[in-house]
């Protein structure tokens, strides 16, 4: 037998967890070459012991993703808004981008249909601020006791273990506030062509703090600088086959190349007051901002120039929080971001582990002074510091008591109720402009064919109320949805036509975070 020609072997050596030498990766020790294997040959049962512990729980949602590092900048001068020092004029720091699909697991294909998430880490001078949007204006629901509901109506099937359309349908259906996510999540933007090629938002409204105290209400928007570009269905599903892993290889191979994507930071800034008066309730997820009320105000942009140098290090045990803020930015009365506050430094405690805001990719670079200790894999030398608050050992502790700068006034009944309804706050309204007025006839075709060609698996009642619902969103591409349907997919798709009320939301112009 020859011997294998592989220059690149380098038989030369690698050690112990205790790091002294390892007699051998290849051959266990065992009595004799034909005998049994020996109990005490520990670098063969570290070796088994720790593959069977080499991956930590999948996230959920948003199990399947990547991302990069890469550089904010600070490009025009906000500061008359807030005082968070990455958004001074020239302010630029280091950040961490990670971008995945939320239903799908871990190996699931990158284009199936589905909201993409859009989660950055900057780690400025103040801490880490971490922004977890969507490539989505808005959300399926506006209460977060509906969270895990809807993320289970998307998953599977408890006795099959299949993904189903119906389960899916009937929730969304039964919450008619999903109706403007679900034309976005059914239209075009439901399937970008790469990550490289969609815009991200906040999605929620954040409040921002200047130097003065003065407050104000923020959406956040980030234009990607590629263009906006999707995929057809019939495209996406061949993909889907062909390479599950495609849009993180379009980022990874964009970056080794030099090929940097950028996205610009725009706001939207509503005057703390106005909040209260305005005709659509603002802390509503399911809505957006008309841009004729509040346009689009430019902050600085980023780019994406540094692949991770390890998947599992540094994006899979990377740890985003909408809870991670710095000085200058708050929350506001949304109550989905305020139970995202809660649900996410949990799954990171239950996912990676108590202590992985130390993991490298978690740390800021600023120091950390907390009164926190101990724990499974703590590495933090405390040293004999105090480990209590108040003391007189000269350790600092923070004692602020008062009025706090980014909070609001809240009071009344305990009540369990999403907001009252204003003028505007009706949830077809909105998802009916998106159809009449951002979407083209084309586009308004493919929205038909979508709908009409998924629901076939549907139960009767629940797809005699998925046209009630598209019904509710557009009366003539109910109708469409229907026939296409009722046509098996025999209907033309395009007819379009002057819906009637094309023009009864006019007033409202573009719809913000669409175009
Ligand atoms: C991931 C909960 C709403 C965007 C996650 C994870 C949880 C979660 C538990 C997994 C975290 C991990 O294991 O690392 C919730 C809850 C919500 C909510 C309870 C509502 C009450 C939203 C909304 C958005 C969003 C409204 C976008 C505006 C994301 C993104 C990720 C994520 C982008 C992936 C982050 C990453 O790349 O690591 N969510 N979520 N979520 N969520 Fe949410």
């Amino acid at each position: 037998m020859s011997d294998m020609p592989d220059a690149s072997i380098r038989p030369d050596g690698s050690t112990h967890f205790n790091g002294a030498p390892a007699d051998s990766d290849r051959n266990s020790l065992t009595v004799s070459p034909d005998g049994p294997i020996l109990l005490h040959d520990f670098h063969l049962v570290d070796t088994l012991a720790h593959f069977n512990r080499e991956n930590t729980p999948e996230r959920k949602p948003h199990a399947k993703g990547s991302g990069a590092f890469g550089t904010w900048r600070t490009t025009s001068d906000v500061s008359q808004y807030t005082k968070a020092s990455l958004f001074q004029p020239g302010a630029s720091c280091k950040m961490l981008a990670r971008f995945s699909t939320v239903a799908g697991e871990l190996g699931s294909p990158d284009t199936w249909r589905d909201v993409r998430g859009f989660a950055l880490k900057f780690y400025t001078d103040e801490g880490n601020y971490d922004m977890v949007g969507n490539n989505t204006p808005i959300f399926f629901v506006r209460d977060p006791m509906k969270f895990p509901h809807f993320i289970r109506s998307q998953r599977r099937l408890p006795a099959s273990g299949l993904r189903d359309q119906d389960m899916q349908w009937d929730f969304w259906t039964l919450n008619p506030e999903s109706a403007h996510q679900v034309t976005y999540l059914m239209g075009d933007r439901g399937l970008p062509k790469t990550w490289r090629n969609m815009n991200g938002y906040s999605s929620h409204t954040y409040m921002w703090v200047n130097e003065a105290g003065e407050r104000f209400w923020v959406k956040y928007h980030f234009h990607t600088q590629q263009g906006v570009e999707n995929v057809e269905s019939a495209e996406a599903t061949r993909i889907a086959g062909e390479d599950a892993d495609f849009h993180r290889r379009d980022l990874f191979e964009a970056i080794e190349r030099g090929d940097f994507p950028r996205w610009k930071l725009s706001v939207q800034v509503m005057p703390y007051e106005e909040a209260k008066t305005y005709r659509i309730n603002p802390f509503d997820l399911t809505k957006t901002w008309p841009h004729a009320d509040y346009p689009l105000i430019e902050v600085g942009e980023f780019e994406l120039n540094e692949n991770p140098r390890n998947h599992f290090a540094q994006i899979e045990q990377a740890a985003f929080s909408p809870s991670n803020l710095v000085p200058g930015i708050g929350f506001s009365p949304d109550k989905m971001l305020l139970g995202r506050v809660f649900a996410y430094p949990d799954a990171h405690r239950a996912r990676i582990g108590t202590n992985f805001h130390q993991l490298p990719v978690n740390r800021p670079k600023t120091e950390v002074n907390v009164y926190a200790f101990d724990g499974n894999m703590n590495f933090d030398q405390s040293d004999d510091r105090a480990t209590y608050v108040p003391n007189s050992k000269g350790h600092s502790y923070a004692d602020f008591e008062g009025v706090v700068d980014n909070g609001w006034e809240a009071d009344g009944e305990f009540v369990r109720q999403a907001y009252t309804l204003r003028e505007d706050d009706d949830d077809f309204t909105q998802p009916g402009i998106l159809v009449r007025e951002v979407m083209d006839d084309e586009q308004r075709a493919r929205l038909v064919e979508t709908v009409g060609g998924i629901i076939g698996d549907l139960t009767d009642e629940v797809r005699e109320r998925v046209y009630w619902y598209w019904t509710q969103i557009d009366g003539d591409i109910g109708r469409r949805i229907r026939e296409f349907h009722e046509s098996g997919g025999n209907a033309d798709p395009l007819p379009g036509g002057a819906p009637d009320d094309a023009q009864a939301h006019a007033d409202q112009g573009e719809v913000a975070g669409e175009k």
